[in-house]
C-alpha cells in the first residue's frame, strides 16, 4: 500500500483538488483507492457525500491521531493507495501525514503568497523524517510556457524542494467538479484537466514504484497487454 500525503502551510492552495483528482484517477487506472481526510472541514468527506453511491475511491474522515489505525484499515481492506487530505496551517496535522507518507506532494500557486510559504513545509518535512516530497505547482495560467521550469528558476535550491514535472493549470474543470463530487476528468474526459490529472499520477507511480514495470502506464492497461 502507497501512501501519498497532500500538505501545505497555507489554505486554498489545492490540497484537496489533487486529493480527489489524484485518488478517482487511481481508481480508474484499477487501484483500490482510498482517501483519508484528517482536514476538520471535511471537504474531501463532504465531496464523497456527493458523489453517486456505491463508486469508490472511499473516504474517510478521522483525526490525525488516529491515522495509525485508520491506515490499517484501509490495509487490511487491500487499499493499494492511499491519500490523506490535511488542513490548510495545522504543523501536527502535516507532520503525522508525512511521516506515513511513501510521497508527499505540496500543491502551490505560482505567486509568493504560497511559495513563502514554502519554508514551513520544509520544516514540517525535516521533523517527519524527510520523507521523499515534490512540490506541485497549480492554478498555472492555460497559455504559460514551461511554467515548471520557470518555477525552478524562481526558488529552486532556496526550499531544497523538488517540484514535480506534471502541474495543475487554471481550469473551471477543478472548480466545477466538486459540486457533484466529481473530478475534473470526470466532467470533461477528452479535456486539458484529464490529461493533466494522468500526468500527475504517472509521476506518483513513478515515485512511489508501486509498481516500477508500468510505471507511467496504467494497471488495467499492463493487465491487458
Ligand atoms: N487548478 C485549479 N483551477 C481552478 N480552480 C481550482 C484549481 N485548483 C483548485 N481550485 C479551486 O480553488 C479552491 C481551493 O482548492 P482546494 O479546496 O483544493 O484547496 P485546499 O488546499 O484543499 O484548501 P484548504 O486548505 O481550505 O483545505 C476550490 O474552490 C477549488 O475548486
Ligand atoms: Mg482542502
Amino acid at each position: 500500500m502507497k501512501i501519498i500525503s497532500l500538505i501545505s502551510q497555507k489554505g486554498g492552495t489545492g490540497k484537496t483538488t489533487t486529493a480527489t483528482g489524484l485518488a478517482v484517477a487511481a481508481v480508474a487506472a484499477g487501484y483500490s483507492t482510498a482517501i483519508i481526510d484528517i482536514d476538520p472541514q471535511a471537504n474531501a468527506t463532504n465531496w464523497r457525500d456527493r458523489r453517486e453511491a456505491g463508486g469508490d475511491p472511499a473516504v474517510f474522515s478521522t483525526q490525525p491521531i488516529r491515522l495509525p489505525q485508520q491506515l490499517e484499515q484501509c490495509r487490511a481492506a487491500g487499499a493499494e493507495f492511499v491519500f490523506i487530505d490535511t488542513p490548510g496551517k495545522s504543523d501536527s496535522a502535516a507532520i503525522a501525514a508525512a511521516k506515513v507518507a511513501d510521497l508527499v506532494l505540496i500543491p502551490a500557486h505560482n505567486q509568493a503568497f504560497d511559495i513563502e510559504t514554502l519554508a514551513a513545509v520544509r520544516e514540517v518535512l525535516d521533523l517527519a523524517g524527510k520523507p521523499r516530497a515534490a512540490v506541485v505547482m497549480n492554478g498555472i495560467h492555460p497559455s504559460a510556457k514551461s511554467p515548471v521550469e520557470k518555477v525552478r528558476e524562481w526558488f529552486g535550491e532556496d526550499y531544497g524542494l523538488a517540484v514535480a514535472p506534471a502541474f495543475l493549470s487554471h481550469r473551471a474543470a477543478y472548480a466545477d467538479a466538486p459540486t457533484t463530487g466529481q473530478a475534473a476528468q470526470e466532467i470533461d474526459p477528452t479535456g486539458k484537466a484529464a490529461q493533466e490529472i494522468e500526468a500527475l499520477l504517472a509521476f506518483v507511480l513513478d515515485s512511489t514504484r508501486a509498481n516500477s514495470r508500468i510505471s507511467t502506464t496504467n494497471k488495467k492497461e499492463a493487465a491487458n497487454g
